[in-house]
Protein backbone atom coordinates (compact mmCIF):
# COMPACT_ATOMS: atom_id res chain seq x y z
CA UNK A 1 0.00 0.00 0.00
CA UNK A 2 1.72 3.45 -1.06
CA UNK A 3 2.51 5.38 2.31
CA UNK A 4 0.58 8.63 1.85
CA UNK A 5 3.19 11.72 1.95
CA UNK A 6 2.01 13.01 4.89
CA UNK A 7 2.43 16.97 5.09
CA UNK A 8 2.38 17.08 8.78
CA UNK A 9 5.35 14.89 9.38
CA UNK A 10 8.49 16.33 10.89
CA UNK A 11 11.47 16.98 8.49
CA UNK A 12 14.23 14.13 9.49
CA UNK A 13 17.10 16.92 10.06
CA UNK A 14 20.87 17.14 11.28
CA UNK A 15 21.83 20.73 11.78
CA UNK A 16 25.77 21.26 11.02
CA UNK A 17 26.82 24.64 12.32
CA UNK A 18 29.39 27.05 14.04
CA UNK A 19 26.83 28.66 16.69
CA UNK A 20 27.59 32.14 16.19
CA UNK A 21 24.94 34.27 16.86
CA UNK A 22 23.04 33.45 13.20
CA UNK A 23 23.10 29.98 14.05
CA UNK A 24 21.59 30.97 17.11
CA UNK A 25 18.65 32.42 15.68
CA UNK A 26 18.52 29.88 13.17
CA UNK A 27 18.35 27.18 15.98
CA UNK A 28 15.63 29.43 17.62
CA UNK A 29 13.53 28.94 14.50
CA UNK A 30 14.09 25.49 13.22
CA UNK A 31 13.28 24.37 17.16
CA UNK A 32 10.02 26.91 17.44
CA UNK A 33 8.76 25.92 13.83
CA UNK A 34 8.39 22.53 15.49
CA UNK A 35 8.43 21.40 11.68
CA UNK A 36 12.06 19.20 12.31
CA UNK A 37 12.73 15.94 13.73
CA UNK A 38 16.33 16.94 14.37
CA UNK A 39 18.10 14.07 15.40
CA UNK A 40 21.55 15.80 15.54
CA UNK A 41 23.67 18.70 15.79
CA UNK A 42 27.24 18.96 14.69
CA UNK A 43 29.41 21.71 15.42
CA UNK A 44 32.42 22.54 13.00
CA UNK A 45 35.37 25.39 12.43
CA UNK A 46 33.98 28.30 11.63
CA UNK A 47 32.66 31.80 14.08
CA UNK A 48 34.23 29.79 17.10
CA UNK A 49 35.98 27.06 18.12
CA UNK A 50 33.74 23.81 17.68
CA UNK A 51 33.24 22.45 21.21
CA UNK A 52 32.92 26.33 22.20
CA UNK A 53 30.04 26.21 19.38
CA UNK A 54 28.60 22.81 21.07
CA UNK A 55 28.28 24.39 24.50
CA UNK A 56 26.60 27.65 23.01
CA UNK A 57 23.83 25.09 21.03
CA UNK A 58 22.80 23.90 24.62
CA UNK A 59 23.04 27.66 25.55
CA UNK A 60 20.40 28.45 23.36
CA UNK A 61 18.29 25.11 23.29
CA UNK A 62 17.85 25.89 27.56
CA UNK A 63 17.29 29.41 26.93
CA UNK A 64 14.24 28.59 24.71
CA UNK A 65 13.33 25.57 26.35
CA UNK A 66 14.18 23.85 23.58
CA UNK A 67 14.64 19.59 23.77
CA UNK A 68 17.12 17.34 24.66
CA UNK A 69 19.06 16.90 20.81
CA UNK A 70 22.69 15.06 20.99
CA UNK A 71 25.17 17.44 19.88
CA UNK A 72 28.82 16.29 18.73
CA UNK A 73 31.27 19.16 18.40
CA UNK A 74 33.84 18.06 15.23
CA UNK A 75 37.29 18.30 14.80
CA UNK A 76 37.92 21.52 14.20
CA UNK A 77 40.83 21.12 11.86
CA UNK A 78 40.14 22.08 8.08
CA UNK A 79 41.48 19.38 5.47
CA UNK A 80 44.55 21.24 4.90
CA UNK A 81 44.14 24.77 5.52
CA UNK A 82 45.30 26.62 9.47
CA UNK A 83 42.50 28.56 10.53
CA UNK A 84 42.61 31.02 12.92
CA UNK A 85 38.78 31.75 14.58
CA UNK A 86 37.83 35.10 13.99
CA UNK A 87 35.87 36.90 16.68
CA UNK A 88 33.22 37.72 14.48
CA UNK A 89 30.70 36.84 17.17
CA UNK A 90 32.33 37.80 19.96
CA UNK A 91 34.90 35.55 22.50
CA UNK A 92 32.25 33.08 23.68
CA UNK A 93 30.55 33.41 19.35
CA UNK A 94 26.99 34.79 21.30
CA UNK A 95 28.69 37.90 21.94
CA UNK A 96 28.94 39.30 25.89
CA UNK A 97 25.82 37.26 27.16
CA UNK A 98 26.64 35.53 29.64
CA UNK A 99 24.22 31.83 30.24
CA UNK A 100 23.55 30.27 32.99
CA UNK A 101 25.12 27.01 33.78
CA UNK A 102 22.60 24.16 32.41
CA UNK A 103 22.95 19.92 32.82
CA UNK A 104 22.85 19.93 29.08
CA UNK A 105 25.24 17.32 28.10
CA UNK A 106 27.41 16.98 24.63
CA UNK A 107 28.52 13.66 23.41
CA UNK A 108 31.49 13.10 23.63
CA UNK A 109 32.10 11.01 20.65
CA UNK A 110 33.94 11.45 16.84
CA UNK A 111 31.31 13.52 15.37
CA UNK A 112 32.33 11.72 11.96
CA UNK A 113 31.17 8.28 13.36
CA UNK A 114 28.22 10.13 15.26
CA UNK A 115 27.18 11.27 11.71
CA UNK A 116 27.66 8.51 9.80
CA UNK A 117 25.72 6.31 12.49
CA UNK A 118 23.10 8.61 12.66
CA UNK A 119 22.60 8.82 8.94
CA UNK A 120 22.73 5.21 8.21
CA UNK A 121 20.80 4.07 11.15
CA UNK A 122 17.47 6.40 10.12
CA UNK A 123 14.41 4.56 8.63
CA UNK A 124 14.44 7.82 6.30
CA UNK A 125 16.32 9.90 4.63
CA UNK A 126 17.82 12.65 6.63
CA UNK A 127 18.14 16.63 5.59
CA UNK A 128 21.07 18.29 6.44
CA UNK A 129 21.09 22.10 7.40
CA UNK A 130 24.89 23.52 6.83
CA UNK A 131 24.77 27.01 8.43
CA UNK A 132 28.96 26.59 8.63
CA UNK A 133 31.65 25.62 6.96
CA UNK A 134 31.51 22.03 5.36
CA UNK A 135 34.53 20.15 6.90
CA UNK A 136 32.79 17.84 8.78
CA UNK A 137 30.18 16.63 6.18
CA UNK A 138 33.99 16.44 4.13
CA UNK A 139 35.07 14.34 6.27
CA UNK A 140 32.18 12.11 6.44
CA UNK A 141 31.99 11.64 2.64
CA UNK A 142 35.49 11.03 2.28
CA UNK A 143 35.32 8.56 4.85
CA UNK A 144 32.15 6.99 3.90
CA UNK A 145 30.79 8.01 1.01
CA UNK A 146 27.99 5.12 1.09
CA UNK A 147 26.56 7.65 3.49
CA UNK A 148 25.42 9.78 0.94
CA UNK A 149 22.62 7.10 -0.10
CA UNK A 150 19.91 8.22 3.14
CA UNK A 151 20.99 11.99 2.43
CA UNK A 152 17.27 13.51 1.08
CA UNK A 153 19.47 17.21 0.36
CA UNK A 154 21.78 19.58 1.80
CA UNK A 155 20.24 22.62 2.43
CA UNK A 156 23.64 25.28 3.26
CA UNK A 157 23.97 28.79 3.89
CA UNK A 158 27.12 29.79 1.64
CA UNK A 159 27.99 31.41 -1.03
CA UNK A 160 26.87 34.95 -3.10
CA UNK A 161 24.98 35.48 -6.53
CA UNK A 162 26.50 38.73 -7.00
CA UNK A 163 27.38 38.43 -10.57
CA UNK A 164 31.46 39.66 -11.02
CA UNK A 165 33.46 40.20 -13.86
CA UNK A 166 34.70 37.01 -15.69
CA UNK A 167 38.37 36.16 -13.78
CA UNK A 168 37.34 38.32 -10.77
CA UNK A 169 36.98 36.53 -7.85
CA UNK A 170 33.32 36.54 -5.96
CA UNK A 171 32.95 37.62 -2.73
CA UNK A 172 34.95 34.80 -0.35
CA UNK A 173 31.69 33.74 1.32
CA UNK A 174 32.79 31.96 5.05
CA UNK A 175 30.94 29.04 5.09
CA UNK A 176 32.78 28.34 1.79
CA UNK A 177 35.88 29.52 1.67
CA UNK A 178 37.51 29.08 5.34
CA UNK A 179 37.86 25.38 4.19
CA UNK A 180 37.26 25.30 0.10
CA UNK A 181 38.89 21.89 -0.20
CA UNK A 182 35.83 20.50 2.10
CA UNK A 183 33.08 23.04 0.07
CA UNK A 184 34.16 20.89 -2.93
CA UNK A 185 33.87 16.95 -1.92
CA UNK A 186 30.66 18.05 -0.58
CA UNK A 187 29.09 20.08 -3.77
CA UNK A 188 30.67 17.48 -5.51
CA UNK A 189 29.44 14.13 -3.58
CA UNK A 190 25.72 14.08 -5.85
CA UNK A 191 23.52 15.10 -3.10
CA UNK A 192 21.23 17.17 -4.01
CA UNK A 193 22.29 20.84 -3.12
CA UNK A 194 20.15 23.79 -2.20
CA UNK A 195 21.82 27.04 -1.50
CA UNK A 196 20.48 29.81 -0.02
CA UNK A 197 23.68 32.74 -0.23
CA UNK A 198 24.39 35.68 1.78
CA UNK A 199 22.60 37.93 -0.35
CA UNK A 200 19.21 36.67 1.18
CA UNK A 201 20.67 37.34 5.05
CA UNK A 202 21.96 40.53 3.76
CA UNK A 203 18.82 41.76 2.62
CA UNK A 204 16.48 39.84 4.96
CA UNK A 205 18.92 41.94 8.30
CA UNK A 206 17.09 43.33 11.27
CA UNK A 207 17.08 47.35 11.69
CA UNK A 208 17.72 49.13 14.90
CA UNK A 209 14.41 49.26 15.23
CA UNK A 210 13.66 45.83 14.79
CA UNK A 211 16.23 44.81 17.09
CA UNK A 212 15.09 47.11 19.34
CA UNK A 213 11.30 45.18 18.99
CA UNK A 214 13.63 41.62 19.56
CA UNK A 215 14.84 43.07 22.92
CA UNK A 216 10.83 44.28 24.24
CA UNK A 217 9.44 41.13 22.56
CA UNK A 218 10.23 38.54 26.01
CA UNK A 219 13.28 37.19 27.67
CA UNK A 220 14.58 35.17 24.78
CA UNK A 221 14.53 38.46 22.70
CA UNK A 222 16.45 40.39 25.41
CA UNK A 223 19.16 37.87 25.53
CA UNK A 224 19.45 38.02 21.85
CA UNK A 225 19.47 41.75 21.68
CA UNK A 226 22.66 41.43 24.12
CA UNK A 227 23.86 39.10 21.37
CA UNK A 228 23.25 40.92 18.36
CA UNK A 229 25.76 44.03 19.75
CA UNK A 230 28.35 41.71 18.76
CA UNK A 231 27.15 40.51 15.00
CA UNK A 232 29.82 42.41 12.88
CA UNK A 233 28.83 41.88 9.55
CA UNK A 234 30.85 44.25 7.26
CA UNK A 235 28.04 44.46 4.75
CA UNK A 236 25.49 45.38 7.24
CA UNK A 237 26.06 48.70 9.03
CA UNK A 238 22.83 49.71 10.04
CA UNK A 239 21.68 45.88 11.84
CA UNK A 240 22.40 42.19 12.59
CA UNK A 241 22.47 39.95 8.80
CA UNK A 242 19.90 37.34 9.55
CA UNK A 243 22.63 34.32 7.16
CA UNK A 244 21.31 31.24 8.76
CA UNK A 245 17.48 32.08 9.70
CA UNK A 246 16.84 32.48 6.13
CA UNK A 247 18.20 29.14 5.05
CA UNK A 248 15.85 27.85 8.44
CA UNK A 249 12.88 29.82 6.69
CA UNK A 250 13.71 28.38 3.71
CA UNK A 251 13.38 25.10 4.87
CA UNK A 252 10.00 26.11 6.65
CA UNK A 253 8.26 28.62 3.76
CA UNK A 254 9.92 27.64 0.24
CA UNK A 255 7.13 30.45 -0.87
CA UNK A 256 9.01 33.20 0.43
CA UNK A 257 12.01 32.62 -2.13
CA UNK A 258 12.68 32.95 -5.44
CA UNK A 259 14.81 30.11 -7.05
CA UNK A 260 16.70 29.16 -10.00
CA UNK A 261 18.70 26.25 -11.17
CA UNK A 262 22.87 27.06 -11.50
CA UNK A 263 26.35 25.98 -11.91
CA UNK A 264 28.61 25.84 -8.84
CA UNK A 265 31.81 25.64 -9.02
CA UNK A 266 34.47 25.72 -6.61
CA UNK A 267 37.76 27.97 -8.09
CA UNK A 268 40.41 29.03 -6.19
CA UNK A 269 41.92 32.89 -6.60
CA UNK A 270 45.56 34.42 -5.05
CA UNK A 271 43.43 37.80 -5.11
CA UNK A 272 41.67 36.42 -1.71
CA UNK A 273 44.10 33.22 -1.17
CA UNK A 274 41.71 31.06 -1.14
CA UNK A 275 38.69 28.84 -3.20
CA UNK A 276 35.40 30.71 -3.50
CA UNK A 277 31.96 29.57 -4.61
CA UNK A 278 31.36 30.68 -8.84
CA UNK A 279 27.85 30.62 -9.99
CA UNK A 280 26.86 30.66 -13.51
CA UNK A 281 23.42 30.31 -14.66
CA UNK A 282 23.86 29.65 -18.62
CA UNK A 283 25.49 26.21 -17.63
CA UNK A 284 24.48 22.77 -16.82
CA UNK A 285 22.67 22.91 -13.43
CA UNK A 286 24.15 21.09 -10.60
CA UNK A 287 22.29 22.98 -7.62
CA UNK A 288 19.71 25.36 -6.70
CA UNK A 289 20.02 28.90 -5.23
CA UNK A 290 17.91 31.40 -3.95
CA UNK A 291 18.27 34.72 -5.68
CA UNK A 292 15.36 36.60 -4.24
CA UNK A 293 13.52 36.45 -0.14
CA UNK A 294 10.56 38.16 0.53
CA UNK A 295 12.02 40.02 3.59
CA UNK A 296 8.63 41.46 5.29
CA UNK A 297 7.59 38.16 5.05
CA UNK A 298 10.66 36.83 6.63
CA UNK A 299 10.62 39.22 9.46
CA UNK A 300 7.10 38.35 10.48
CA UNK A 301 8.05 34.54 10.27
CA UNK A 302 11.21 35.54 12.86
CA UNK A 303 8.98 37.60 15.08
CA UNK A 304 6.52 35.14 15.14
CA UNK A 305 8.39 32.01 16.16
CA UNK A 306 10.54 34.19 18.45
CA UNK A 307 6.91 35.25 20.33
CA UNK A 308 6.88 31.13 20.72
CA UNK A 309 9.70 31.50 23.06
CA UNK A 310 9.39 33.13 26.67
O1 LIG B 1 28.81 34.15 5.76
C1 LIG B 1 27.89 33.98 6.79
C2 LIG B 1 28.06 32.64 7.44
O2 LIG B 1 29.33 32.57 8.09
C3 LIG B 1 27.02 32.41 8.57
O3 LIG B 1 26.71 31.05 8.66
C4 LIG B 1 27.77 32.86 9.80
O4 LIG B 1 27.28 32.25 10.99
C5 LIG B 1 29.16 32.34 9.48
O5 LIG B 1 29.19 30.96 9.76
CA1 LIG C 1 26.97 29.96 10.84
Amino acid sequence: MAIKNNKNAKIPLIINCDTGIDDAVALMMAVKSEKFDIRLITTDVGNVGPVQSAINCNDILELIGGPEIPICAGEGKCLTREREHVAVHGKTGLGEYRFPKNSRKLLKEDAIEVLNRTITESQEKITILCVSPTTNLAKLFKKYPEVTKNIEKIVIMAASIEPTPKGEAPYPEFNISVDPEAAEIVFGAGVPMEIVPMEMGHSAYLDWQEVFKTKNTNFVGSVFEVMFRAYKDRHVKNGIAMHDGTAVAYMTNPELFKVSPVHTDIEYFESVDTGVMTMDFNKKPNAITCTEINIKKFKKLYFDLLKKCK
